[in-house]
């Protein structure tokens, strides 16, 4: 099993990634960070235990609220034409039977990483303020205990969604994301090119709904409500894309290229800058720039029936204990 860690704005499809990662027998989800974004910070933690909830995770499995704001920017309004009012889809799921923990998100990281025997993936589904602050307050060990870091946000050919060219994550809080991306830890970058191509039509999500697994009539309930939200016939499953490259990273293409985010543009702030140039034309003497030093494996395609697949099936099985957290000292 994988240790990993998720960072969310639950949002309907971070609500679709926490339930392939906690019911994934391929992963074991150690704690959960909540951020705003989509929604407010006390929405985005209600929402993310309410969903523990269906997956029937460990009653212990520790959910801490991280930031309220991003480093530099106020919070961007919410997308309520996306999420719904409730940020999850609307769908009405009975209140939490559970608590965050007393720990600010920084101090939960850093306590999970330092009990870890093993390095432990972060999976970031939200606007990076809480990994940037992590990494800043504890860089030592985010450097030893931090296997690699599979990052929801940017686009690679594909437009942006807050703006011709910038994803909501990166565009949300771009100095954020930049201390993440140029942090040195391995990054693996999902962005909108695959996000947009994992999705289930409006019949096949009714059927979803019908299934005896909490967790898998529970996700169908949300793609339903999210076709109507958005008055579309498909529904993407979005972050959960990002969740299933690390449980099948064979299903994923990948291509390593150098990255940054632009801080400045009037019209691209937030926008990753991808180099997608032959590598001998970069850093060539008459450069108009100073290329960056960065670079981050990007998620060019998936093998979307295996990904669909592997979403139905994992969701499917109640059955098997949900990912087994580290009881932590609360
Ligand atoms: O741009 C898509 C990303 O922004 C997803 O993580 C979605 O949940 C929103 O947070
Ligand atoms: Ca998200």
């Amino acid at each position: 099993m994988i240790p990993t860690l998720l960072d969310v704005d639950t949002g309907y499809d971070d609500a679709l990634a926490l339930l392939l990662a906690l019911r994934s027998p391929a992963l074991r989800v150690l704690g959960i960070t909540c951020a705003a974004g989509n929604h407010g910070l006390p929405r985005v933690i209600d929402n993310t235990l309410k969903i523990l909830d269906v997956a029937n995770a460990p009653r212990d499995l520790p959910v801490a609220a991280g930031v309220r704001q991003p480093l530099v920017e106020a919070l961007r309004p919410l997308a309520v034409n996306i999420h719904g009012a409730d940020g999850m889809a609307d769908i009405g799921l009975p209140p939490p039977d559970r608590s965050p923990v007393a720990v600010h998100a920084i101090e939960l990281l850093r306590a999970l990483l330092t009990g870890a025997d093993t390095p432990v993936r972060l999976v970031a589904l939200a606007p990076l303020t809480n990994l940037a602050l992590f990494i800043r307050q504890y860089p030592d060990l985010a450097a030893a205990k931090v296997s690699g870091v599979t990052l929801m946000g940017g686009a690679y050919l594909a437009h942006g969604n807050t703006n011709p060219v910038a994803e909501f994550n990166i565009r949300q809080d771009p100095e954020a994301s930049r201390i993440v991306l140029d942090s040195g830890l391995p990054i693996t970058l999902y962005p909108l090119d695959p996000f947009r191509s994992l999705t289930f039509s409006l019949e096949e999500s009714r059927t979803l709904t019908t299934h005896p697994s909490p967790s898998l009539s529970v996700a169908g309930r949300i793609l339903v409500s999210t076709c109507a939200t958005m008055g579309r016939a498909t529904a993407m499953i979005g972050d959960a894309g990002a969740v299933a490259t690390v449980i099948a990273p064979d299903k994923a293409h990948t291509v390593r290229l150098p990255l940054t985010v632009e801080l400045m543009g009037e019209a691209t702030r937030g926008m990753t800058v991808i180099d997608r140039r032959p590598a001998p034309q970069r850093g060539a003497a008459n450069e108009w720039w100073t290329p960056s030093p960065t670079q981050v494996d990007v998620v060019t395609e998936v093998d979307v029936a295996a990904y669909q697949q592997l979403f139905v099936t994992t969701l499917a099985d109640q059955a098997t204990p949900a990912s087994q957290g580290d009881p932590l000292v609360s």
